[in-house]
């Protein structure tokens, strides 16, 4: 017998049955009058995260709202994620409180706002909304249009009565009331003390204290949890590979790179499916950096795989 009772699946499932812990976030957008106009959501998630063209985050909304309107004319936003406090989600939930035009909702708004620092995107005649300043990250995105033809739903904007067909699968106008949008990112933009331990080394009291949206609403409370303190938990520890393993993969990975056995030994903790990748990447990081070659071969040993880690963390800082 099973342990759990079966919920029937209705609309806006994620919020009417289940209690799904999601972020909040304000959107800014630009309004018809070119002034940034801020909506509340949860439903926004990375969407490309490698091995693309470029990096997106996917957001799912009522195609009526002012975000999805501005977004079908404009094509760009910023993504402000606010840190944990009463009078923020206060004003969060305000945000979100559904059919005010932007400069309705915007003119009691306390939020202080300044330029973002995404390149402005020309075919848009140049201007991006402004970010809030009490975020602690912000991404600066725009709409990618061209996926499954949503540049033609731009002169289709959303009206309260819904939209009529066609729907498109997963980009622009989906159905009669909702919008998905592939929103290419464009700049991630971090407050200093989070940018320092993102770059130099993240501890517990560094992270920013973000509350959690339960997803479960009823028609008089949004709810979420207050934030309190992350907890790290450590990566399974898991034997190594035998050396003899790595050094087979190592040196079948480039004809002009060998790995030291000093080298093979620190590579003996990454879990095996990664093994083939993490050794083309520094084999290619290798023919990139100018080293001596010794028997006609780049060789790779721990001085070098350090080089191409701290590589990798200063690409952060850009
Ligand atoms: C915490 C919170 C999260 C929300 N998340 C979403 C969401 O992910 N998608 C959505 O369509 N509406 C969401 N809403 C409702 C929108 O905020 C609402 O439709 C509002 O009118 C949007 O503002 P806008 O019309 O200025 O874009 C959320 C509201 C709150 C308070």
């Amino acid at each position: 017998m099973s342990s759990f009772k079966n919920l029937r699946i209705v609309d806006n499932f994620y919020q009417t049955s289940m209690f799904y812990p999601m972020p909040t976030m304000l959107i800014s957008t630009l309004s018809p009058s070119g002034a940034t106009s801020l909506g509340a959501y949860s439903l926004c998630f990375p969407y490309y995260i490698a091995g693309k063209e470029y990096y997106a985050m996917l957001l799912e909304c009522r195609n009526s709202s002012n975000t999805a309107q501005n977004l079908l004319r404009t094509g760009v936003c910023a993504i402000n994620f606010l840190e944990d406090s009463r009078r923020l989600f206060k004003e969060t939930v305000r945000l979100g409180f559904p059919g005010e035009r932007c400069e309705e909702k915007m003119s009691d708004c306390f939020l202080e706002m300044e330029a973002g620092q995404a390149a402005d995107k020309e075919s848009d005649g140049g201007a991006r909304p402004l970010v809030l300043k009490d975020a602690y990250q912000v991404l600066e995105c725009s709409w990618d249009d061209s996926l499954e033809g949503a540049s033609e739903d731009r002169a289709r904007l959303g009206l309260l009565e819904g939209v009529e067909p066609p729907y498109r699968s997963f980009n622009g106008i989906t159905s009669r009331f909702g919008a998905h949008f592939i929103l290419r990112i464009d700049a991630i933009l971090m407050k200093e003390r989070q940018y320092d331990a993102i770059v130099g080394g993240v501890r517990a009291r560094d992270f920013p204290r973000v509350p959690v949206d339960y997803g479960y609403r009823d028609s008089k409370s949004f709810w979420y949890t207050r934030f309190r303190k992350p907890l790290g938990v450590s990566v399974p520890a898991r034997p190594g590979m035998d050396l003899a393993s790595v050094k087979y993969a190592a040196d079948r990975i480039d004809p002009e790179v060998s790995f030291s056995d000093e080298a093979c030994e620190a590579l003996r903790k990454i879990p095996r499916i990664f093994l083939k990748t993490a050794l083309t990447g520094i084999a290619e990081q290798a023919k990139s950096m100018d080293l001596p070659r010794v028997g006609g071969k780049l060789v790779v040993d721990a001085e070098v795989l350090a080089i191409v880690n701290d590589k990798r963390n200063a690409e952060k800082r850009g």
